[in-house]
């Protein structure tokens, strides 16, 4: 490994210290080996520091004259998943069944019949459910899908997948786990009847293309009010954008007016497009989907479902490797129940209880 000094404005993420750095006191600010955050840069500059050394990757051209090139960001996690022979594996079987899915659900929209043969409809969710068994979590699977197709086909079909998952573990029965991922896969299906135009603008939506986007929900209901399958997929149709505290669309129903299915359906729909929307684009971290939730405060949702949604997603990265904001590496090693977004991280033989150490966060996956 080489060395190279640059000046601090030329740093990028990423980068690690080659040796430590100290002010002009001789006050120690950061450790050799770490790696730089855009938090820790700001703190440089705080501090006044020039220049820095930091590794180069030990080959003949490492002297550049673009020194941003060197000690890129690392590989992200959610890189690494890209390129694992399971996501390959995943990916090929889920496009495999898409065309499929495609024809069945616009089957649905321009068929006056009024049978839906639902079990052929849930052969494409439960073949993917059954062909995972990875090392990855089947939610960073699904949201490297998501990377690669934005349709509302994926969509629905990852919100039945999601979906099915979560019926497990909140018990439910065979039966109602069925009727569960077809609400997935049934709910957002107004919106194929919404110019494509729309639904993909760029840009920010007029009020009236937005109330547009909104009246998938009636839409969708509409065109299954008459055929012969559950009601509960139905309803989710109709109900899956409302809220438990009356803010959401079409009609404003508060809690005890919703279905549980439907909230269900809400939590893992709002999941699944903020996760492929927003926080994963900039590096996968759950605990900031978490966060964004109690943001949106607990009063907007079925509360039974969503602590059952996020103890349980956490769950499933204990163990992980993650960067913390001060720019330490650790391992997700124990949950706290009552603070879900901070677990206890193990780095370097010592415990950070993120519940305590409120000025620390988890700021990516590794
Ligand atoms: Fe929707």
């Amino acid at each position: 490994m080489y060395k190279e000094k640059l000046r601090v404005q030329d740093l990028s993420e990423g980068m690690i210290l080659f040796s430590d750095v100290c002010t002009q006191s001789g006050q120690l600010i950061m450790n050799s080996g770490t790696i730089l955050s855009h938090y820790l840069i700001e703190k440089l500059n705080q501090y006044q520091i020039d220049s820095v050394f930091v590794e180069v990757p030990e080959r003949p051209d490492h002297i550049t004259s673009n020194p941003i090139k060197i000690g890129m960001e690392p590989t992200s996690y959610l890189e690494r998943v890209k390129e694992s022979q399971e996501f390959a594996e995943f990916h090929k079987v889920y496009f495999n069944h898409m065309k499929n899915f495609e024809m069945q659900l616009n089957d649905i929209v321009n068929s006056s019949s009024t049978s839906i043969d639902i079990d052929a409809l849930l052969t494409t969710p439960i073949t993917l459910v059954n062909s995972i068994d990875t090392t990855f979590g089947i939610f960073d699977l699904l949201l490297n899908i998501r990377h690669l197709d934005d349709s509302t086909y994926a969509h629905s079909l990852n919100v039945s997948i999601i979906a099915n998952i979560v019926g497990k573990w909140l018990h439910l029965s065979e039966r109602d786990l069925k009727v569960l991922t077809s609400c997935g896969l049934l709910h957002d299906i107004g919106k194929l009847l919404i110019p494509q135009e729309i639904l993909q603008k760029p840009g920010k939506l007029t009020p009236e293309e937005f109330d547009l986007i909104k009246q998938h929900t009636t839409y969708g209901y509409a065109l299954l009010k008459d055929k012969e399958i559950d009601p509960r997929i139905k309803a989710s149709a109709l109900l899956h954008h409302e809220k438990a505290d009356g803010s959401g669309y079409p009609l404003g129903k508060k809690r005890e007016n919703l279905p549980f299915f439907s909230q269900i359906i809400t939590i893992v729909d709002t999941y699944e497009a903020m996760t492929a929307n927003r926080v994963y684009r900039e590096g996968l971290c759950p605990f900031k989907v978490i966060k964004l939730y109690e943001e949106e405060g607990f009063s907007k949702y079925n509360v039974q479902i969503l602590m059952t949604f996020i103890e349980k997603l956490v769950q499933t990265y204990i163990g992980y490797t993650v960067r913390l904001n001060d720019g330490r590496i650790g391992k997700i090693v124990f949950i706290n129940r009552l603070d879900l977004s901070h677990p206890i991280i193990e780095s370097n033989s010592t415990f950070i209880d993120l519940a305590k150490e409120r000025n620390l966060e988890i700021e990516t996956l590794l």
